[in-house]
C-alpha cells in the first residue's frame, strides 16, 4: 500500500489496495491514514455492493439514511447519490450535498464518516468539493476561539427552516411536507468540537444543517455563522476532486465538510453510492 499526499491542505492517495479484499494490517494503515489525511481517494476500484459495506464496517456500525425513498432496495445500508429517474422519478437523492455539510450533524450522534463510490460519471460537472475544518478552527483570531468556546449550534435536517440556504426546488427536494415528516428533532453540538482520536479541534458548522446557536439573540447568533461560515469555506482548505469511475473517497465527518458541486447537463448521468459510518455524540 502507498499512501502519498492529495494536496498541500489535506488528504492523500491510497494506492495498491483493492478494497474488496483487505487484510486487518491494511485496515489498520488505512484506518492512521484516515486520521491523519480525513480524506482518502482509493481510485480504480471494482468492489460489489457487499465488499463496499463489507469494507465501511471495519471503521464502526453503518447508519441507515432518512431518505427512505434513496435507499438500495437490497442493500439498505447504500444510499444512492444519483441522477437516473426510473418511471420519472429519481431513484436516489439527485440533490445530495448542495451546501456545504458534515453527514448527519442533525442527529444526536452525527455520522463518523462517509464512502462514496462513483459507477458513472458525468462528462461535464459533477465534481465534490471537501473542506478542512482543523484548518478553519486553527487559523480563526484568538478573540473568535475564545467566543466560541464552549458554545453550542442548532443543526437541523428540515431545509425548510433555514434561510441561509434559500428556497428550493420542491419539484427536487420534496415539499415543506416531506421535511417535516422525515427530519429528527433538532439537536445542539460544540461549535468547536474536539476529534476523539486525535484530539484536535474542528470547526463544526455549515451553511447546509447550521440553523442557529443555543444561547444569545439570533441576529448576533447569525453574525457569528455566517463569520464562521465565510471563515471555513475560503479556498486555502478546499480540496476539489473530478471523479473518475472507480474512485472510492472515504472522508472523515468530524473534521471537514463536503459540498457536491453540481453542474452536470441534462442527459448526462453520474451515479454513486454511498455508505455513513456511525459515529458518537461531538464534544
Ligand atoms: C454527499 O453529500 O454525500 C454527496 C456528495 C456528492 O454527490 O458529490
Amino acid at each position: 500500500m502507498k499512501i502519498s499526499q492529495l494536496t498541500e491542505a489535506f488528504g492523500a492517495v491510497v494506492s495498491g489496495v483493492d478494497l474488496g479484499n483487505v487484510d486487518p494490517e491494511g485496515v489498520e494503515e488505512i484506518r492512521e491514514a484516515f486520521h491523519k489525511h480525513q480524506v482518502l481517494l482509493f481510485r480504480d476500484q471494482e468492489i460489489s455492493m457487499e465488499q463496499h459495506i463489507v469494507f465501511s464496517k471495519n471503521f464502526g456500525p453503518l447508519e441507515v439514511h432518512i431518505s427512505k425513498d434513496s435507499l438500495h432496495k437490497d442493500h439498505e445500508e447504500i444510499l444512492l447519490v444519483s441522477n437516473v429517474k426510473e418511471n420519472g422519478k429519481y431513484i436516489g437523492v439527485e440533490n445530495a450535498g448542495d451546501s456545504w455539510h458534515s453527514d448527519l450533524s442533525y442527529m444526536p450522534e452525527p455520522s463518523l464518516g462517509s464512502l462514496l463510490y462513483a459507477l458513472e460519471v458525468s462528462e461535464v460537472g459533477g465534481d465534490t468539493e471537501w473542506l478542512n475544518m482543523y484548518a478553519a478552527y486553527d487559523t480563526l483570531p484568538q478573540k473568535t476561539k475564545e467566543r466560541i468556546e464552549g458554545l453550542k449550534a442548532r443543526h437541523s435536517f428540515n431545509r425548510y427552516k433555514n434561510k441561509r440556504i434559500g428556497v428550493p426546488d420542491q419539484r427536487k427536494v420534496g415539499g415543506k411536507e416531506r421535511y417535516a415528516k422525515i427530519s429528527p428533532p433538532d439537536v445542539f453540538h460544540p461549535v468547536a468540537r474536539t476529534h476523539p482520536e486525535t484530539g484536535r479541534k474542528a470547526l463544526y458548522v455549515s451553511p447546509r444543517f447550521t440553523l442557529g446557536i443555543l444561547d444569545g439573540s439570533d441576529d448576533e447568533a447569525q453574525d457569528l455563522l455566517d463569520e464562521l461560515i465565510e471563515h471555513a469555506t475560503q479556498r486555502d482548505f478546499v480540496y476539489h476532486h473530478s471523479w473518475k469511475v472507480g474512485d472510492l473517497i472515504m472522508w472523515d465527518n468530524r473534521n471537514t465538510l463536503h459540498l457536491a458541486c453540481r453542474g452536470i447537463p441534462e442527459g448526462q448521468i453520474r451515479h454513486m453510492h454511498r455508505t455513513t459510518i456511525s459515529g458518537d455524540v461531538p464534544f
